[in-house]
């Protein structure tokens, strides 16, 4: 079903919500079209949405596989007012907006995997790739590119990722308007900008933590040197921090997986 567009725009933008909402039946990447519009200088919040991706990004050089399947595929361009360095958490309070918006579709037990997948049944169900370019005078702008399987069905997910990969309408039995989605994302998102510019990724650590799928878990960080330990938490600056052998240590970026039996 196509998005009815005007009603999206009466829903999302406003004061204190979105500048403007842009939509594309079909573009390569709407972190590539964010990221223009971010250089243009146009003025944020901007959504950018599309109905697929022919060269979607994935996190670490991967593709994000975006048919035309009812998913959402979009990217917020936003110009918060906080220095570069402070920029990294953004992300993982994306990922606590998205989980949101999927309990707001009526479907409950979404768990974020550090930094920032979705995860349903113990599969992926959405990842975020954030960019950001930097002015000498701060930051100039940052892209949250989301996407996240609405309604992908199971016989569209390649064999390899049968059983790392769902979606919301495979997990619930039911389709999810995308247009409802779409509207309860970009509020929640929104709304936690202003506590993120005044005091960062801290007032967002508890409510992270609570949803954190990987809490107590053996884990083991490609990209490392190969650490493993157990998962204790994450820090105020949204790093993940694990109890190893060699004491605490907090890691700041890498792809995190179950640590298989010692
Ligand atoms: C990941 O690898 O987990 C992150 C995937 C991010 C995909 C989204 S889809 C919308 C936006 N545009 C892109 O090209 N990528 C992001």
């Amino acid at each position: 079903m196509g998005l009815d567009l005007a009603t999206l725009r009466r829903g999302c933008v406003r004061e204190g919500g979105l500048a403007d909402l842009e939509h594309h039946a079909s573009i390569d990447s709407t972190n590539r079209r964010a990221a223009e519009l971010g250089r243009a200088g146009t003025r944020a919040p901007v959504l950018v949405l599309a109905d697929e991706q022919t060269a979607g990004r994935g996190r670490q050089g991967r593709t994000w596989e975006s048919p035309r399947s009812e998913n959402f595929y979009g990217s917020f361009l936003l110009r918060p007012d906080v220095a570069p360095a402070r920029i990294p958490p953004l992300t993982l309070v994306a990922a606590l907006a998205v989980r949101d918006a999927i309990e707001e579709m009526a479907v409950p037990g979404a768990s974020i995997k550090w930094p920032n997948d979705l995860l349903l049944d113990g599969r992926k169900t959405a990842g975020i790739l954030t960019e950001m370019e930097s002015a000498a005078s701060g930051v100039a702008f940052v892209v949250i590119g989301i996407g996240v399987n609405l309604n992908l069905q199971a016989e569209e997910i390649p064999a390899e990722l049968a059983d790392k990969a769902t979606s919301l309408a495979i997990a619930s039995g039911r389709p999810v308007d995308r247009a409802a989605f779409v509207e309860a994302l970009s509020n929640h998102l929104l709304r936690r900008l202003p506590a993120f510019v005044t005091d960062g990724f801290e007032p967002f650590r508890g409510e992270y933590e609570t949803h954190h799928a990987l809490a107590g878990r053996e884990v083991e960080v490609a990209g490392s040197g190969g650490e493993r330990g157990r998962v204790v938490g994450v820090d105020a600056d949204g790093a993940l921090v694990l109890e190893t052998s060699a004491g605490r240590r907090a890691v700041h970026a890498g792809e995190v997986s179950l640590a298989a039996a010692y």
